[in-house]
C-alpha cells in the first residue's frame, strides 16, 4: 500500500502510476474544486450515519468530524494544496483527511463510492444555484413591476413583426416580461421539487451490504427522501439537464429584453435611457453611450444553450449505471449558471435604473396608423358592420391617408363618409391613442386600470 507511484486510492491492483496525458484527461479537480463545501457536507452527514449505526467508533467518526473541518478551513482559507494526481475533489479531501488524522480517514469511504457522492456533491451544488436563480428572477421582477407601476398609462407603440400594431401601455409591456420570468420561477420551483432525492448510499451501482440509514443522511442534507433505485441514482443527472433547461427558457427570455432594450435605447427609438452606471462609452466616439450589458446579455444566453446541449450530448445513449462521460456534465453547468446568474444581476440593474422616455413613447404611439383596429372596432360596434368589411373600410381609409400624408384623425369627416356614409362625427372619439388604451379591458388587456390590477397582484405575490 506505500507504492507512491500507483495511485493510493486503488493502487492495490496497479503496478504503475498513468501517463501525464491519462492523467490530464482524466482530472477533474481543475473544476470540480467547486464542490468541496458540498463533498465535505456530504462526508460529514455519511460520517455522522455510520456512527449513528454502529458501522463505525464514535471515536474514528469524532477525528473524522474535526479533520473535516480542518480540511473545510483550509479551502475556505486559501491554504488547501490541490492535487492533480489526486483527480477530483473527493479525493483530494479525502487524501488531506489522512494526512490531518491518520487511519480513520480511510474508513470513511465505507458503504459509499465517489459515484454517489458526486451525484450527491453535484445535486447539493445545483439546488443551491435554483435557489440563487429565484432571488434573481424575483429582484428583476421587482424591478420590471417597479417599471410598470411608474408608467401604467404611459402609451406607447405595441408591435408585431416589429411594425406598429396597436398602442398598448408602457406599464403593459413591462409586465408582460414579470409573467415571463413568473413560470421560470415555478420551472424553479419544481426542477428543485423534482430533484430533491438524495443519491447518497446507493454507493458504486448497487447498494451497500453495511446496514446504512439512508433517510438519517438524505434528511441531514435537506433532502425529501433517499431516492429508490441505486442504479439510477448514480447515473441520473436529470437534475442538471432540467437545470440547463430552465436556464435556457429563462435567459431566452432576457435575451428578448435585452434586444428590445438595444432598440429602444437607439437615437431613432428613444423610448429609454440606460442609466451611465449600466452603459458605457467608445473610445473614439464622444457622443456614444453603448447598452453593452444588454448586448453581452443577449450574447451570453448562447453559451447556456450551449450547455444545456452539451450535457444532452454527452448523456445520451449512455448504459447504466456510472461512466465516466459524465464527469463532463460539471464544466458545462458551473458556466451556465455564473452566466444566468450575471445576465439576471445585470438586467436587474439596468432596468431598476433605466428611465422611460414618456414623450417619445406617446409621440410613437399614434404612428402608423396604430388606431386603425380602433376604427375597425367602432364600424362594427355602432353602424353594425361585419368586422371583415369594417376591416376593408378601414384599409381605404388608412390608404387614402397614407397617400396624402398624414394620420387617421387628420381625415375630414366628408373624407370618411366618401368611402363609408353611415361614419359619424362620434368616430373622432376612438381614434386617439388614449382612448385605444383605456378601451381594451378585457382582464390582461393594456388599459392602465388591468395592469394596476396586474401590477398589484404581483406585488403581494412579490412581497
Ligand atoms: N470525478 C468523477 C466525476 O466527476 C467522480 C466519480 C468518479 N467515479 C469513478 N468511478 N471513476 O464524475
Amino acid at each position: 500500500m506505500s507504492d507512491t507511484t500507483s495511485n493510493q486510492m486503488w493502487g492495490g491492483r496497479f503496478a504503475a502510476g498513468p501517463d501525464a496525458i491519462m492523467e490530464a484527461i482524466n482530472a477533474s479537480i481543475g473544476f470540480d474544486r467547486r464542490l468541496a463545501a458540498q463533498d465535505i457536507a456530504g462526508s460529514r452527514a455519511h460520517a455522522a450515519m455510520l456512527a449513528a449505526t454502529g458501522i463505525l467508533s464514535d471515536k474514528d467518526v469524532d477525528a473524522i468530524r474535526e479533520g473535516l473541518l480542518t480540511v473545510l478551513s483550509e479551502i475556505e482559507g486559501g491554504t488547501f494544496a490541490y492535487s492533480t494526481a489526486l483527480e477530483d475533489i473527493h479525493m483530494n479531501v479525502e487524501a488531506r483527511l489522512k494526512e490531518l488524522i491518520g487511519e480513520p480517514a480511510g474508513r470513511l469511504h465505507t458503504g459509499r463510492s465517489r459515484n454517489d457522492q458526486v451525484a450527491t456533491d453535484f445535486k447539493l451544488w445545483v439546488r443551491d444555484q435554483l435557489d440563487a436563480a429565484a432571488e434573481g428572477l424575483q429582484a428583476l421582477m421587482r424591478a420590471l413591476v417597479a417599471q410598470a407601476e411608474s408608467g401604467a398609462d404611459w402609451v406607447m407603440p405595441g408591435f408585431t413583426h416589429l411594425q406598429t400594431a396597436q398602442p398598448v401601455t408602457w406599464g403593459h409591456h413591462m409586465m408582460a416580461y414579470v409573467e415571463m420570468l413568473g413560470r421560470d420561477l415555478t420551472r424553479v420551483r419544481d426542477a428543485r421539487a423534482r430533484m430533491n432525492e438524495c443519491p447518497l448510499g446507493a454507493a458504486a451501482l448497487a447498494g451497500t451490504s453495511f446496514p446504512i440509514d439512508r433517510d438519517m443522511t438524505a434528511q441531514a442534507l435537506g433532502f425529501d427522501r433517499p431516492s429508490a433505485n441505486s442504479l439510477d441514482a448514480v447515473s441520473d443527472r436529470d437534475f442538471a439537464l432540467e437545470f440547463l433547461s430552465v436556464a435556457s427558457i429563462s435567459a431566452m427570455h432576457l435575451s428578448r429584453l435585452a434586444e428590445e432594450l438595444v432598440i429602444w435605447s437607439s437615437a431613432q427609438f428613444r423610448f429609454v435611457t440606460l442609466s451611465d452606471r449600466f452603459s458605457t462609452g467608445s473610445s473614439i466616439m464622444p457622443q456614444k453611450k453603448n447598452p453593452d450589458a444588454a448586448e453581452l446579455i443577449r450574447a451570453k444566453v448562447g453559451r447556456i444553450f450551449g450547455a444545456n446541449a452539451a450535457l444532452m450530448m454527452v448523456m445520451k445513449g449512455l448504459p447504466l449505471a456510472y461512466s465516466k462521460d459524465m464527469q463532463e456534465d460539471k464544466e458545462q453547468v458551473f458556466d451556465a449558471a455564473d452566466n444566468w446568474m450575471l445576465a439576471l444581476a445585470a438586467m436587474e440593474g439596468m432596468v431598476r435604473d433605466m428611465s422611460a422616455n414618456r414623450d417619445a413613447l406617446a409621440a410613437a404611439a399614434g404612428a402608423g396608423f396604430s388606431t386603425a383596429t380602433d376604427l375597425a372596432d367602432w364600424l362594427v360596434r355602432v353602424l353594425g358592420l361585419p368586422f371583415r368589411e369594417a376591416h376593408h373600410v378601414t384599409g381605404s381609409l388608412v390608404a387614402m391617408a397614407e397617400s396624402r400624408g398624414c394620420d387617421l384623425p387628420d381625415l375630414s369627416l366628408s373624407d370618411m363618409q366618401g368611402v363609408c356614409a353611415g361614419i359619424t362625427e362620434d368616430i373622432f372619439s376612438v381614434l386617439g391613442v388614449e382612448n385605444s388604451v383605456n378601451s381594451r379591458m378585457s382582464y390582461g388587456g393594456t388599459a392602465p386600470a388591468q395592469v394596476q390590477a396586474q401590477a398589484e397582484r404581483w406585488r403581494s405575490v412579490l412581497g
